[in-house]
């Protein structure tokens, strides 16, 4: 019996002796393939080798590679064989060796090295593909009946929908009947766990393109693929691929947590499954750099990584665990997976906060849920209204297959279409915002010069003579134009930047014979045709005039010194904190610049600190910053930054600051760093999931913004008379002052309440033997009015208290009945002060203890008050 690492071993020494070169796993992420988000087969980081594109370091290559695919996400924890993150087995040739080897080392491998019996080997081959058939028949001997043909849905392999592709030939274990359905018909095709796949041999002969079309590859290739996970089951004679020791210390590991085993129970041995895979998938997409988010892969790991929480849920865990798993993933996996003990503070912190962040809301999440499903079942219906899906999906995170799968668990849907139009609705609502800060664009007037070449000269010099091309005034071309009228100008060649990398265009002056343009921006509006937008200033402008093209210098050299400031930014970043510190945006102006990245959580002061110091040490180092032209392959094995998602050329421009940064860049830049001056952070914030945003300045911004706060100090210490040393400390005595006086003042404000209370109790009158006290006063509001209400009632023992006080150029009322009257004698302070507010034109009331009013007429509030008094006696009278 083989472990799971003398399997890798044995694999890559069979093909080592047949003469092929081992290459290490490519990353997760697939290099420059926009059609695939992932690396789902061996074969995928060869593509440009398939296609002719490149040429590979050696015609036979074999690899044991990382691997994740999600269609069967649903699946995975349910049957013994579906996974997200798997190894898979390959060798490659590229015009090279071809069916006859493929076969005759795939048999060799399988019964000679591992020993498997030649009996429990079952074939398929594409139906149209004799010769496979043969090559099984005759030269490895396998009986005809255990060769079964198949149709292109199942034989035929592609690794997306264009690319190279071509027939297949699988190699199945019949792991006896046992394992299977029973069915009469069951065979190779049998969805059942009695045939398992193995091994896929792909006759990689075509290339499919957008179309559909198939056209022959340059060369015969082979690509095969073997699952590891499989055939370590088969050799461990394990039930499953989870009862290898690929994946069984994982299982073991969340048992342990949850306090249950496995084997016992059928939902929580799902459940056990589910985490041991996802928390593969989880550690190995993190240290391969994707962050969790909605988009792209980033959407792929947070799904996989909820489905993992949830899943947790089921098995009674509360507490956040999933970096425990994951840590368990790193002990078993750092050989030969080195990045995973590399990136393992930087995995574990990513798996807890997506974690902690979607514990937040899962309860939450789970409860509006349920509370839905309730309401879906009262009603007798059978799928959840999409808004009520993507609410889950945006107020929670309940990423929408999960919903579909708690649904499925009740055999309900969800409305997609429904969910599809919300989704819609927001991104509209985005996009709108997005496009109300956006220029319009005049874009289509150009089209006519879409070939055509503008030749930019702005990296040696900022100024040149130029010909006038073409000019565009109120929308159209036009032979010339005059003073006032706002144009975009093309040239022949031009010292101006366009806007680009992130570096703001250029502005300055175009002169002519007869007039000025000041341009205000400079765009691309293709690759080489550059724009420069402005108004004729003087004069006019013609098509053919010759002009003297002149950049702002100042603003030039300003977004420069931004420009490098950013480079440095980015390598500092990445020095302090870690390699996934990526850029992901960035804005450089002359007067700041802003700079967004990759990272999982806020900015430390020490941190922010050290990227600062790192800054300001390489400008004080005075470093060269030099430019290069190089070819892109070249300078990516040299280890120089790509921006992810970006497309360079063939030779791309490299901006290099001594050893410390190495960049492609087409932007403008200082030629020694000292031209800074100096580099500060002003602020670091989020914005987006695992994206942080920097602002910061240098050279003259920085100087200006030195001087403003220096003014703002200047103006505190000529405020409080203080140096500015002392300003902290004089702040501080000063707060306490206002506070202690505070204090102070609200003592005597309760004094004098006091001192009030009794002149006011002065005015008390019998009125038919009950006590009231009806009168005006000068209250701030309602609530002054209300506590000194109280505070009479308190004192007058038993009695009626009426109090009216203008506010505002109106009148507030309160009333109070003590209790005994209001049980007594039927008083009641609502009923009273309704009737006193009406005489000033108001209304109010309230509970028979207490009730406020308000009126519209001061001049009649004594009016009113004396009119109380009667009121109550009329109430009095009248209650028997
Ligand atoms: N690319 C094929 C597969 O993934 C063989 O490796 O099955």
């Amino acid at each position: 019996m083989f472990t799971g690492s003398e399997l890798r071993k044995k694999f890559l020494d069979f093909f080592d002796q047949q003469g092929h070169l081992i290459l290490p796993s490519a990353s997760l992420i697939p290099q420059d393939d926009p059609t695939l988000l992932l690396t789902v087969a061996g074969m995928v980081p060869f593509k440009p080798y398939f296609q002719g594109k490149a040429r590979p370091p050696h015609t036979r290559l074999a690899t044991v590679q990382k691997c994740l695919r999600t269609p069967d996400l649903d699946s995975v924890g349910k049957t013994t064989r579906h996974h997200t993150f798997f190894e898979m087995l390959g060798n490659f040739s590229f015009g090279d060796y071809f069916k006859k080897e493929a076969i005759a080392w795939a048999w060799e491998y399988l019964t000679n090295v591992l020993g498997l019996p030649r009996e429990d080997l079952w074939i398929t081959v594409y139906r149209e593909d004799k010769e496979a058939k043969q090559i099984w028949a005759k030269g490895m001997g396998v009986p005809g009946e255990r060769i079964v043909p198949m149709g292109e849905d199942d034989n035929f392999w592609a690794a997306g929908p264009t690319g190279p592709c071509g027939p297949c030939s699988e190699i199945l274990v019949d792991l006896g009947p046992a394992r299977g359905c029973g069915a009469p018909d069951c065979g190779v095709d049998c969805d059942c766990d009695r045939f398992l796949e193995i091994w896929n041999l792909v006759f990689m002969e075509f290339n499919r393109d957008e179309a559909g079309n198939l056209t022959k590859l340059p060369r015969q290739n082979i690509d095969t693929g073997m699952g590891l996970e499989r055939i370590a089951s088969v050799i461990q004679g394990a039930s499953s691929n989870f009862e290898t020791d690929l994946l069984f210390p994982l299982i073991k590991k969340a048992a342990a947590l949850s306090g249950l085993s496995y084997g016992e129970n059928q939902k929580h041995d799902v459940a056990l499954k589910v985490i041991a895979d996802h928390s593969r998938a989880v550690a190995f997409l993190v240290a391969d750099g994707v962050l969790p988010s909605n988009e792209g892969r980033g959407y792929i790991l947070r799904r996989i990584l909820r489905r993992a929480v949830r899943y947790g849920r089921l098995l009674g865990i509360e507490e956040p665990f999933l970096s425990k798993i994951t840590a368990s993933v790193i002990d078993l996996y750092e050989d030969p997976y080195r990045e995973l003990r590399e990136e393992e503070e930087y995995i574990q912190k990513v798996v807890a906060l997506e974690e902690a962040r979607f514990g937040e809301t899962l309860e939450q999440g789970l409860q509006v849920l349920q509370d839905d499903l309730e309401e879906l079942e009262r009603k007798g219906e059978r799928r959840l209204p999409g808004r009520v899906a993507f609410r889950l999906y945006d107020t929670f995170g309940f990423p929408l297959e999960l919903t579909q799968e708690i649904l499925a668990e009740r055999g309900l849907t969800v409305d997609l279409a429904g969910f599809e139009e919300a989704m819609q609705e927001q991104r509209e609502r985005a996009r709108a915002a997005r496009l109300e800060a956006a220029p319009t664009s005049r874009q289509g007037i150009w089209d006519t010069y879409r070939d055509f070449k503008t030749d930019f000269q702005g990296y040696g010099s900022l100024t040149a003579k130029a010909q006038i091309q073409a000019l565009v005034c109120d929308e159209a071309e036009q032979q010339e134009a005059r003073e006032g009228g706002q144009v975009q100008v093309l040239l022949d060649l031009t010292p101006f930047y366009p806007e680009g990398g992130g570096q703001v265009g250029d502005r300055g002056i175009l002169k002519g014979p007869d007039g000025e343009v000041v341009i205000q921006d400079t765009k691309k509006v293709e690759e080489n045709l550059i724009i420069h937008q402005g108004y004729v200033s003087r004069g006019l402008v013609r098509k053919g005039d010759v002009v003297l093209a002149q950049v702002n210098e100042k603003r030039r050299l300003a977004t420069a010194r931004n420009h490098t400031a950013t480079h440095l930014l980015h390598q500092a970043l990445r020095s302090v904190l870690g390699e996934h510190a990526q850029q992901t945006g960035s804005l450089v102006e002359p007067t700041r610049l802003r700079f967004d990245f990759s990272h999982f959580a806020p900015l430390s002061q020490d941190e922010l600190r050290a990227v600062e110091d790192l800054v300001n040490q390489k400008i004080i180092e005075n470093i060269a910053v030099r430019t290069c032209e190089t070819g892109r392959e070249e300078a990516l094995a040299e280890g120089v930054i790509a921006l992810f998602g970006e497309k360079y050329g063939d030779i791309v421009r490299v901006v290099g600051i001594g050893d410390f940064s190495k960049e492609f860049c087409g932007g403008t830049h200082v030629r020694r760093t000292s031209e800074l001056g100096f580099f500060k952070i002003l602020t670091e914030s989020g914005i987006g999931t695992g994206i942080r945003r920097i602002e910061a300045l240098t050279g003259e911004g920085l100087l200006a913004y030195w001087r403003e706060q220096d003014a703002l100090i200047g103006k505190a210490v000529a405020f409080l008379k203080a140096t500015p040393e002392a300003l902290p400390g004089r702040i501080e005595q000063l707060l306490r002052e206002v506070r202690e006086k505070e204090k102070e003042l609200e003592q005597l404000r309760q004094k004098m309440m006091r001192f009030e209370v009794d002149a006011l109790l002065n005015h008390v009158v019998d009125v038919d033997g009950i006590k009231v006290l009806a009168v005006k006063v000068q209250a701030p509001d309602m609530e002054s009015l209300r506590s000194l209400g109280d505070l009479l009632k308190h004192r007058i023992g038993s009695g009626v208290i009426i109090l009216g006080s203008p506010l505002n150029g109106k009148v507030g009322f309160v009333s109070f009945v003590t209790n005994d009257l209001v049980t007594r004698e039927g008083l009641h302070a609502g009923n009273i002060i309704r009737e006193v507010a009406r005489i000033v034109n108001g209304g109010g009331g309230g509970k028979p203890e207490m009730a406020q009013a308000g009126g519209k007429n001061p001049t009649r509030l004594d009016e009113a008050l004396r009119q109380g008094k009667e009121i109550i006696r009329h109430q009095l009278t009248g209650k028997c």
